[in-house]
């Protein structure tokens, strides 16, 4: 079974669907982390964020894993432990723009279907309903209102001593919303037949009860 999780930046995604994989014994894959991973390559090797050719090179020749660890999973880049950094601001304010690039998306989209076929899969990112796993059996759209998600990243930023304030976070989310849904390739969109939850008003506990529920219906 393949249950893919899309939806906008800071809408609970990875975390429930942390959670869900765990409870079903599933394979968990963190799409956006590999975008990151992409955006931390260009950054160390000093290329452009729009250099295409040049990240799509790096890319092919990086060697890139993700290793479960107690805290959620460790990511490392040509053996560096890089688990933090693909969350600083700098790669997050970046990130978007590496990702809108079509070579970039389609060396992305081949290997994480290389991963799904490794077995049973919950996979989270913008496009997995629609163009990485059209056929997934579950597919969930989650949404929340921006200002919610702002306070949920200045929660996890506090905890980590990223002191951003909240309005900046806020604006941040509301433009990276904007870059990710109006980009050419592969824009965030539900898909057609995905299930909208908004996690808004919504415990993480309440949103993977109504993604099991689903599953098994699916099952
Ligand atoms: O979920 P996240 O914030 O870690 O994602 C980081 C960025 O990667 C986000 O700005 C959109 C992009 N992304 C994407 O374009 N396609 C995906 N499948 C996952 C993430």
């Amino acid at each position: 079974m393949q249950i893919a999780i899309d939806g906008p930046a800071s809408s609970g995604k990875s975390t429930v669907a942390k959670i869900v994989a765990t409870k079903l014994g599933f394979i968990y894959v963190d799409t956006g982390a590999m975008y990151r991973v992409a955006t931390v390559l260009t950054q160390k090797l000093g290329l452009d964020y729009s250099d295409e050719q040049g990240i799509l090179a790096a890319l092919k020749q990086a060697d890139i894993q993700f290793k479960p660890d107690q805290a959620g999973q460790k990511v490392f880049l040509d053996n560096e432990d890089i688990t933090l950094m693909i969350r600083t601001p700098e790669i997050t304010n970046n990130v978007s723009q590496v990702s809108a690039l079509a070579g970039v998306r389609t060396e992305m989209v081949a290997r994480q279907r290389k991963i799904a076929a490794q077995g049973q899969v919950v996979m989270d990112g913008r496009d997995i309903g629609t163009t990485v796993l059209p056929t997934a059996e579950v597919k969930i759209f989650m949404v929340a209102s921006a200002q919610e998600r702002a306070k949920r990243r200045y929660a996890e930023n506090t905890a980590k001593g990223i002191m951003t304030p909240l309005a900046t976070l806020q604006a941040e989310i509301e433009l990276r919303d904007q870059k990710d849904s109006t980009r050419v390739v592969s824009p965030l969109k539900k898909a057609d037949d995905a299930i909208e939850i908004d996690t808004t008003q919504l415990t993480i506990n309440e949103v993977v009860e109504a993604i099991l529920v689903i599953v098994k219906q699916n099952m």
